[in-house]
């Protein structure tokens, strides 16, 4: 969302910087900026630890983590130490008040080694439990007394539940205002997913089709290789709908479901999203096992490769409960979408990595040819995220050949086609920050609304333990019940090219 204007000088606060975050991410990200020409023309890095560290050994660390994880390489030494000139590293204890005095007296510095006082750009990459004694101490010290140039990013997880979100916004607005917080959630920084916007709001065709009167049913799916790494500890709290479903699968359902803004204001646009998360159709705890399937992985194996289940991961508890995966359906009580199912599923240890929108369109009224109904595909409408990146359109079409007889057919955009090279989701989304739009970030209402939503679910599993928790094999789509799910009301989860769909499907 960000245009060309020209950023003042920044001072920007990387709160765990020797995290794995701001190692794989962020410093990349900065990198990448950097190299585009897009940061400000004055700007300095202070990147906050609670390691001891010198200024020469964190950017020699930096430096290896670009080569890791940068899309950009160092390319010679002396180009990396102009940027890495910008970073400094500065011992920190979020607790202690003494290590904000410090912190204090080097933005005073900056300021005046650049002759003004600078936006400042605070980043929050720490666990959540930090950010309410950080945010203290910003006040304390007045840090941040500029709303008008002061900003602070959060990371997910944003509180655990309602109750939690609506505090940590309530404790954060008292030292800032909602202007200045940048929530953050990855997926809405992604070329593809802000390709939506472009895709519905750009084009005249397909918004007349978008709605109940031609839609079938939606599907969401963001599926993931991985298993949950070396953060088994963390997300043994969190789980699948908490860390997926509650912001990555509701912020992409709101960009294909919301209604046109008058403008890409950045009120605008996060009205229309808000409005989304309300129309959402709140369901009954007796509901949730209706509505939802949720999934455990068990060992299996991935592209050739045995991988150990769930409970045999590092931090794990042995008779842990704790969801990798769920599929669940959502209705949207509005004119636009009544009665029309939103899948959407995640899971962790999938067959692939994949996250798509599958547009599903009514089938035809009545058949014509003489094979009937059964052999037809629906039109569908795919938009692939990650690591695909492109736009399909699926419809009918005449095989070949001396009889009338049909086959399915796709028309693809492949986002590539148009640039070989696209920005990472955190380059998007901290340039955005760094001049101060805020419309690709959330706004204190809309990650209440979220957490509101999977309230009764969380509640009701809560409280019913084990009984519908599914093991899946790792490698695969998730349990059966998750078929079953769709299955109940005549559909099924749909391939996200022509190219998986089964020959007999295709004939
Ligand atoms: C994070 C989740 O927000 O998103 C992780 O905490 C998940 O569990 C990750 O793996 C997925 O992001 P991406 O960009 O790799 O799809």
């Amino acid at each position: 969302m960000n245009n060309l204007d020209t950023i003042k000088p920044t001072i920007i606060l990387v709160f765990g910087a020797t995290g794995d975050l701001a190692k794989r991410k962020l410093f990349p990200a900065f990198y990448n900026l950097y190299l585009d020409g897009r940061m400000p023309e004055k700007f300095e890095i202070v990147a906050l630890g609670r390691a001891k560290s010198s200024d020469d050994t964190f950017r020699s660390n930096v430096s290896t983590n670009l080569t890791a994880f940068s899309r950009n390489k160092i390319t010679s030494e002396k180009a990396y130490q102009k940027f890495a000139s910008h970073i400094t590293y500065l011992q920190n204890d979020i607790d202690q008040e003494e290590s904000f005095q410090i912190l204090k007296s080097k933005l005073d510095a900056i300021d005046l080694s650049f002759g003004e006082r600078a936006n400042r750009l605070f980043y929050l990459s720490i666990a959540p439990s930090f950010i309410v004694t950080i945010s203290n101490n910003i006040k304390k010290l007045d840090l941040a007394a500029n709303p008008e140039q002061d900003r602070i990013i959060i990371e997910k997880p944003f509180g655990y539940n309602k109750s939690s979100a609506e505090l940590l916004n309530k404790l954060l607005s008292e030292t800032f205002k909602e202007k200045q917080i940048y929530r953050i959630d990855h997926y809405l920084g992604k070329e593809t997913v802000q390709n939506i916007l472009a895709f519905r709001f750009g084009n005249s065709m397909f918004e007349p089709l978008w709605n109940r009167n031609f839609i079938d049913s939606v599907q969401i799916t963001v599926a993931e290789e991985v298993g949950v790494e070396d953060r088994g500890s963390f997300y043994e709290g969190a789980g699948a709908l908490r860390d997926m479903i509650q912001n990555h699968l509701m912020q992409i359902l709101t960009m294909v479901a919301m209604e046109a803004p008058n403008s890409l204001q950045a009120d605008e646009i996060r009205n229309r999203k808000a409005d989304v998360l309300k129309a959402i159709r709140r369901i009954t705890a007796e509901e949730v096992k209706h509505y939802t399937v949720r999934g455990q992985y068990d060992k299996g194996s991935i592209k050739d490769k045995q991988v150990p289940g769930y409970l045999q991961e590092k931090g794990v508890g042995a008779n842990s409960n704790t969801e990798t995966f769920v599929a669940m359906k959502f209705y949207l009580d509005n004119w636009r979408w009544q009665d029309v199912p939103f899948y959407v599923r995640t899971g962790k240890r999938m067959k692939e990595k994949q996250s798509s929108i599958v547009i599903q369109f009514n089938p035809v009224t009545h058949s014509t040819f003489s094979f009937g109904k059964e052999n037809m595909m629906p039109n569908r409408l795919i938009i692939n995220i990650q690591p695909a990146m492109d736009i399909r359109l699926q419809f009918m079409t005449k095989k070949p050949g001396l009889s009338l007889s049909l086959k399915p057919a796709e028309m693809v955009f492949d986002y590539f086609s148009c640039s070989t090279q696209s920005p990472e989701a955190y380059e998007t989304l901290l340039l955005d920050a760094l001049q101060g739009d805020p419309t690709l970030f959330m706004r204190s209402d809309q990650v209440e609304e979220a957490w509101d939503v999977v309230t009764t679910i969380q509640e009701a599993w809560e409280n019913d333990k084990f009984s519908s928790l599914y093991k899946y094999e790792a490698g695969g789509w998730g349990p059966e019940a998750a078929n079953e799910l769709l299955a109940r009301q005549g559909h099924a989860w749909a391939s996200n090219t022509l190219n998986d769909v089964e020959p007999e499907e295709k004939k």
